[in-house]
């Protein structure tokens, strides 16, 4: 096991942000994660997974560790269901497409997600409808201070809209090192209520879509409007989706009636921020080496050599922008390290 000085952190995180780790280690096992961790008590780490929901703004001054552990595997099966455990280093999306192969339903609507399978369960991914918290049953951590190995289950996880214990309670105290999901066999629910997954299936004529055609459906949504980090640094949506109260959401619509909103229970009201981000004339802008994405308003990206803080004021000029006009302040969703 390597430990590696002023390691480049650039090809680790998908905004493609030059910063560099004092000290970075790979960890392909979980004894070599037990035996870090026991030799490095009270000193400062960093958990890096797939990097793809961090905006770097400094070098990090601690020991970075890198969460490589692989496999996937079928651990219970009956007529009906199958519990697929993946260790949290596997390219979630390789895996989605694991169980799209192996017939298992239930994670087709969030195809291509970039990232790792171990970040997935910290901030409740989702998309076109389905979030991680729909199919998850539990996951496998170690306590970074005891080196114990817990289990979390669903009900644990207290999982809310790119929320969950690991963001809030028991930030820093565990390393996820497995996840394990319940999918259908056969008797597939498929979900195709978002309206743009049901306008890509009909364009195509699919009639009676199965898990492949709406994995297809979804890769083409977000090919077209999301960019790809190989080719445009981007973390994603940059910004969470304000959720405001229904008095909040009608002083709005009184002066912008167009305002796209999803109700989320009798008092309040989810807005889409890139509609509040496009209303506010920024998509497709570039300031520098940074920019609002053209298809998408919710995605920053890195035009090339943009540092963290370049991206990082932009974000925050975009949330005092919306907030003078609209009076609605919306939260950043990536990790600002
Ligand atoms: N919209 C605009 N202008 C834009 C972007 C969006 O007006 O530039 C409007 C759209 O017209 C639509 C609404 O906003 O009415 C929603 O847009 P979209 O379907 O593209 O989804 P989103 O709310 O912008 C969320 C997730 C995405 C996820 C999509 C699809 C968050 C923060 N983002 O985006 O997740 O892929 O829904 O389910 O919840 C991510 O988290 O990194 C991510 C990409």
């Amino acid at each position: 096991m390597e430990t590696q000085k002023n390691f480049s952190l650039k090809n680790h995180n998908t905004f493609g942000i030059e910063a560099s780790a004092a000290e970075y280690i790979n960890i392909s096992s979980i004894a070599q994660l037990k035996e870090v961790l026991a030799s490095n008590v009270g000193r400062e780490l960093f958990i890096l997974g797939g990097g793809s929901n961090m905006l770097l703004t400094k070098n990090i001054d601690a020991l970075v560790l890198h969460i490589n552990l692989r496999g996937i595997k079928i651990i219970n099966e009956t007529e009906n269901c199958a519990i697929v455990r993946a260790q949290s280093g596997e390219n979630w999306h390789n895996f989605v497409v694991f169980t799209i192969e192996n017939d298992l339903g239930g994670l087709e609507n969030m195809s291509l997600i970039p990232g790792n399978v171990g970040t997935t369960p910290i901030q409740n991914i989702g998309a076109y409808g389905t979030e991680i918290k729909d199919t998850f049953v539990s996951c496998e951590a170690m306590n970074i201070a005891t080196q114990e190995m817990r289990t979390f289950y669903n009900e644990e996880c207290e999982f809310g809209y790119r929320e969950s214990i690991f963001k809030n309670k028991i930030k820093g105290q565990y390393i996820i090192t497995s996840v394990d999901f319940k999918l259908s066999k056969g008797n597939h629910k498929i979900n195709t209520s978002y309206g743009d997954i049901t306008a890509e299936l009909a364009k195509n004529n699919i009639q009676n879509p199965g898990i492949s055609d709406v994995s297809k459906a979804v890769i083409s949504i977000r090919q077209s409007k999301l960019p790809d980090p190989r080719e445009l640094g981007n973390s994603g949506s940059f910004f969470k989706n304000p959720i405001i109260s229904k008095e909040k959401f009608k002083e709005v619509q009184a002066k912008f009636p167009d305002i796209r909103h999803f109700p989320i229970s009798d008092t309040e009201v989810k807005v889409p921020a890139g509609w509040l981000i496009e209303q506010a004339g920024f998509k497709g802008k570039r300031f520098g080496n940074a920019g609002i994405h053209v298809n998408q308003a919710l995605v920053l990206v890195n035009y090339g050599g943009a540092t963290g803080s370049e991206i990082l004021d932009l974000s925050q000029k975009i949330q005092k922008e919306i907030f003078d006009i609209f009076g609605i302040w919306i939260d950043a969703e990536v990790n600002i390290i």
